[in-house]
């Protein structure tokens, strides 16, 4: 966008001192751009504004509100909304609150901006999602000159609706937005999804899985549908994808040594590291699922004798104390084994090597006998105390309370036997370069990993297939799924290039589950060299997913909405 419209493209948020300080640098000069004035004008009107770069790749000028400044006038404002437009705001949580100040504070520097009378090009607003859109209407009513689009990127009734109701799909047609929306106390946000929905120029959607939601639940089918990319050039390593992920699987070899080896071990060489993450919406993201293969594939594997172990990470975010203290201490008692094995290294190394010089005899002498006795017990008791007879545990973190992740785990017995070919490592917090378990960001586990698994029930688009995609990791994605969705548009030989489609539209629970086994069984049978040239393939298709090449559908948009305003 910078690099299309450059000084002219701002973007419009609210002011969080903490996310701010890691991410937003101030413009402290005088600025006389169109921008720059309005921000002063809004200023003079008392509402406090921030201005400057927003520091991600482009560096794009951005407007941050402070949401406080807009506060007192609140009530007026909701009163507004519902003498104009019919928005009902009582009792609402305070996210709404920020939201509505929110949506104030843009609609009135975006009408500064557009009466500006020296105004060299024409406006287009992007609005995206409920949260940011609640000025949109007042828009139009006054008629501003501003050409609106409106990206919904779900629809609030869906992610409710598809997680609650049974058989989702087949009711689609026959929900009333309203009941709904009420019996589930979300009536405001669903009303000003729906106005901004019905009142923009221009109405699009992420995908055509969640453009058959907005007819239902917002009243208008969208306009066009705009795939979401990635800056690509932050991800590819050319050429260097895959030693970072034999860098980066040594780290989550460490880790599984720690957490297992305690127990039993197996070969590590003979291991594969499938993972899923994302929110805690157990059956939209496909946990469930998930589970129920696994269960089946280490049926499976069992049945065939397979040597090959599989560990399966669940990565979502659920209410914790703390890390597990015994996985935290076997961690640290691995560390110390580590430690002492290096000191014998060195000790042995130094006598060789002097005994090597000063003898004339050229035998290899007896190694042991260099150790000494103190590093010899200090190794035999920590390996001592370390080793135990208990399990691993399935899941790393002292849990608020069980969830249905634990108690499917348990139904299913995948409770990481020695004889379980599949392991469950049931992490319930994203994963962060800083949590002492891996010591990997987000980025670098997927790269250590050898298959990422999501086959969603309901996800508008889904970012987490498409950054195993771009990192060359072979995935698992869903029918359901806007990017599987959009994959099976564009790619007819998606599969064989890495990219696993289940068919969650017409296949029931349990037909889905067995298709997904067969995958994953094919793919434990694999050889390496087949892998290799597997995550060659996938990381080839990066490429298409980048925004460089999908900003033309954003044009489109922009364009259209201009048309549209003054055809
Ligand atoms: N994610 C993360 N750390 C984790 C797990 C997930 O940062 O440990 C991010 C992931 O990179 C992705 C996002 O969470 O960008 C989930 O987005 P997605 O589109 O898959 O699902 P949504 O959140 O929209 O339902
Ligand atoms: C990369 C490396 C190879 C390594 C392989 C392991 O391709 O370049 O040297 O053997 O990864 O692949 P695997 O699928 O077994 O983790």
């Amino acid at each position: 966008m910078v690099e299309k419209w450059g000084d002219d493209y701002i973007c419009l948020g609210p002011y969080f001192p903490q996310r701010a300080a890691a991410e937003y640098e101030p413009i402290t000069e005088p600025d006389e751009t169109e921008i720059g004035q309005t921000v002063r004008k809004m200023r003079q009107m008392g509402y406090a504004v921030e201005y400057g770069y927003w520091l991600i790749t482009g560096r794009p000028r951005i407007v941050l509100f402070h949401l406080e400044s807009v506060t007192p006038q609140l009530n007026q404002i909701k009163h507004d909304l519902w003498e104009r437009h019919q928005l009902s705001t009582l009792g609402v949580e305070d996210l709404v609150n920020q939201v509505i100040a929110f949506g104030e504070a843009a609609r009135v520097f975006i009408k500064l901006l557009a009466d500006d009378h020296a105004r060299r090009v024409d406006l287009v607003a992007h609005f995206h999602e409920w949260m940011a859109s609640t000025g949109l209407p007042d828009l139009r009513r006054e008629n501003v000159k501003v050409a609106t689009v409106f990206t919904t990127h779900a629809t609030m009734l869906g992610r409710y609706l598809a997680q609650n109701e049974e058989g989702f799909y087949g009711k689609l047609p026959f929900f009333d937005w309203l009941r709904e929306a009420r019996h589930y106390n979300i009536e405001t946000q669903a009303t000003i999804e729906r106005l901004a929905a019905q009142q923009a120029h221009v109405f699009t959607t992420v995908s055509d899985v969640t453009a058959r939601e907005c007819e239902v639940f917002l009243g208008r089918n969208p306009d066009l549908v705009l795939p979401n990319g990635l800056n690509i050039m932050r991800f590819t390593a050319v050429h260097e994808f895959q030693n970072l992920h034999v860098k980066y699987k040594a780290k989550i070899h460490e880790f599984v040594m720690g957490h297992f080896f305690q127990t039993y071990s197996f070969d590590l060489e003979k291991t594969l590291y499938f993972f899923t993450s994302g929110r805690f919406e157990f059956s939209n993201k496909g946990y469930d699922l998930t589970l129920e293969a696994l269960a089946r594939l280490n049926w499976r594997m069992r049945e065939a004798n397979m040597d090959t172990t599989v560990v399966m990470f669940m990565v979502t975010k659920q209410p914790y104390h703390s890390i597990n203290p015994e996985v935290l201490h076997s961690r640290a008692l691995l560390e110390e084994i580590q430690e002492t094995c290096e000191a014998i290294e060195q000790q042995v190394g130094e006598r060789l090597f002097q005994a090597a010089a000063s003898n004339s005899d050229i035998t290899m002498p007896d190694l042991n006998s260099f150790v000494d006795e103190y590093w010899r017990l200090r190794l035999r008791r920590t390996i001592q105390s370390w080793k135990t007879k208990q399990l691993p545990r399935f899941v790393t973190h002292d849990l608020v309370q069980e969830d249905a992740m634990t108690h499917f785990i348990r139904q299913a017995k995948l409770v990481n036997n020695e004889f379980d070919r599949v392991k469950i490592v049931y992490h319930p917090d994203f994963i962060a370069s800083t949590n002492p378990l891996f010591g990997l960001d987000y980025g670098q586990f997927v790269r250590g990993c050898h298959l990422g698994v999501f086959p969603s029930y309901y996800e508008p688009w889904g970012y987490t297939p498409l950054e195993c995609v771009v990192r060359g990791i072979p995935t698992v994605t869903s029918d359901q799924s806007g990017f599987g969705d959009f994959i099976m548009q564009i790619m007819r030989d998606y599969e064989n290039r890495g990219i696993y489609v289940v068919n969650r539209r017409t296949q029931s629970f349990n037909e889905a589950a067995d298709q997904l086994a067969n995958i994953l069984f094919r793919f434990v049978r694999m050889s390496q060299r087949d892998r290799i040239a597997q995550r060659n393939r996938v990381e080839s298709i990066a490429e298409v997913f980048d925004w460089t090449n999908l900003r033309s559908y954003y044009d489109t948009a922009h364009d259209l909405a201009l048309k549209r305003r003054k055809p």
